[in-house]
């Protein structure tokens, strides 16, 4: 912590991290915090990284770890090993994860062992189903972390439940909504329908890369006849996320049509212009309740429960004819828009906010945590 303001090392890694980070920068840096960014390359390819960093204004990263992808082990140690010696070497007053990726997981995990305060911001979310990958970063991230920033109310009652100090959680809103508010003209003024042929409001939206839905091959032929029969009634554009593009082999039906994976504007653009969408991604179950646009998600579960009971989500499993009667009844019968309670467009500053002050009363060797949550994000709104 010098005069200027504390040190922040924030970490992205993953295409979600870049959405996730940008407002927390820049609200740092208003904040005068200086900020240093740290890359892990858990994703590496530019159309899942490269892009981010053009579409959102994003400042090249101050580090690369360069971890690339393996198993949850290889690369979970593959960023902790390169993290260690750089955060010695940054020896920052605070580290920011965002997220549940192995890179949040394997930053907060060398940060904490070297005493360095950390930060989770989208903490609490849980999905209950300890199957998937990410549920087991969330927990751990969260038992390691410092300061604890939710998205959404059940977050804060996950994260109370499980025993996080009071003091510590922070109910903040979204940063994905931050950002996806500050983007959207720019992507209403994009070409991509036009450059797609597609007319608004006539075709549906699919993501899917969740390990359950696509590496199990009959999982993965079930969704896709599923897929097939809800395009005979509203054609389908499918931006393949690498994981998934290896297990597709080529064979998707007629109606449902594959693309790369594509910039995050073009993304946005895609779902404002969509009947309906399809998808087993977090991001976009916030992205398209925001919108007010239909979402099925293709999961048993969802850690983003908000986005059904107060968006326009549904949960609809991955039973193919659960997929289809769900499809064929938002598609008749859209669900009305709402938006959940400070998902604002002012999460980043709000973490700026409680981080900063809890920074400065460390280095001034005041208790560092206090009652926070309602009475201080009405304060940073103020
Ligand atoms: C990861 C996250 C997941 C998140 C998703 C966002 C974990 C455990 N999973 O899943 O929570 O929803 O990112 O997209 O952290 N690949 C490429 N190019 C790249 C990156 C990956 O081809 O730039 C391929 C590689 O074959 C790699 C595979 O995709 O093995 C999976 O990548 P990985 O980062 O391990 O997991 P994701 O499925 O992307
Ligand atoms: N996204 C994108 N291009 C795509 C698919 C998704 O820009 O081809 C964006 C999407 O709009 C959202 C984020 O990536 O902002 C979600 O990332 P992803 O689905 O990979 O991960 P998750 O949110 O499930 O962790």
């Amino acid at each position: 912590m010098t005069a200027a303001g504390p040190h922040v090392v924030v970490i992205a890694g993953a295409r979600p991290n870049f959405i996730k980070v940008k407002p927390v920068l820049d609200a740092l840096a208003a904040d005068g915090a200086r900020t240093t960014l740290v890359h892990t390359g858990q994703h590496y390819d530019d159309a899942m990284s490269g892009v981010f960093f053009a579409d959102l204004g994003l400042s090249p990263p101050d580090h690369h770890l360069d971890a690339g992808s393996g198993s949850h082990a290889v690369q979970t140690a593959a960023v902790m090993t390169a993290f260690e010696p750089l955060l010695v070497r940054l020896a920052p007053d605070a580290v920011v994860v965002v997220g549940d990726v192995n890179s949040t997981l394997a930053c907060a995990l060398v940060a904490a062992k070297a005493n360095v305060p950390v930060a989770h911001v989208e903490a609490g979310l849980r999905s209950g189903d300890r199957a998937m990958p990410e549920e087991i970063n969330r927990i751990v991230t969260d038992r390691l972390s410092d300061l604890l920033f939710a998205p959404s109310p059940e977050g804060v009652r996950h994260l109370l439940a499980e025993g996080a100090p009071p003091a510590s959680v922070h109910l903040v809103g979204n940063v994905m909504v931050d950002t996806l508010l500050a983007c959207r003209e720019r992507a209403r003024a994009r070409p991509t329908l036009a450059e797609l042929g597609l007319r608004a409001g006539g075709y549906g939206l699919v993501t899917l890369h969740r390990p359950a839905n696509v590496d199990d091959p009959a999982v993965l032929d079930g969704l896709i006849r599923a897929l097939g029969e809800i395009a005979v009634r509203c054609p389908l554009v499918f931006p393949v996320h690498p994981r998934t593009a290896g297990r597709l082999a080529g064979r998707l039906p007629d109606g449902v049509r594959p693309l790369g994976p594509v910039g995050y504007l073009d993304c946005l653009a895609l779902q404002m212009g969509a009947r309906l969408v399809l998808t087993d991604s977090g991001g976009v179950q916030e992205e398209s309740t925001v919108l007010g646009i239909p979402c099925l998600t293709l999961r048993e579960s969802t850690e983003r429960p908000i986005t059904v009971t107060e968006g326009t989500n549904r949960v609809v499993g991955r039973a193919p004819e659960a997929v289809v009667a769900g499809a064929i009844e938002w598609l008749e019968r859209p669900p009305p828009p709402r938006r959940p309670a400070l998902w604002d467009g002012h999460a980043g500053e709000r973490i700026s906010a409680v981080l900063t002050r809890s920074l400065a009363s460390r280095a001034r060797g005041l208790p560092t945590q206090r009652a926070i949550t309602e009475r201080d994000t009405e304060r940073a709104n103020a």
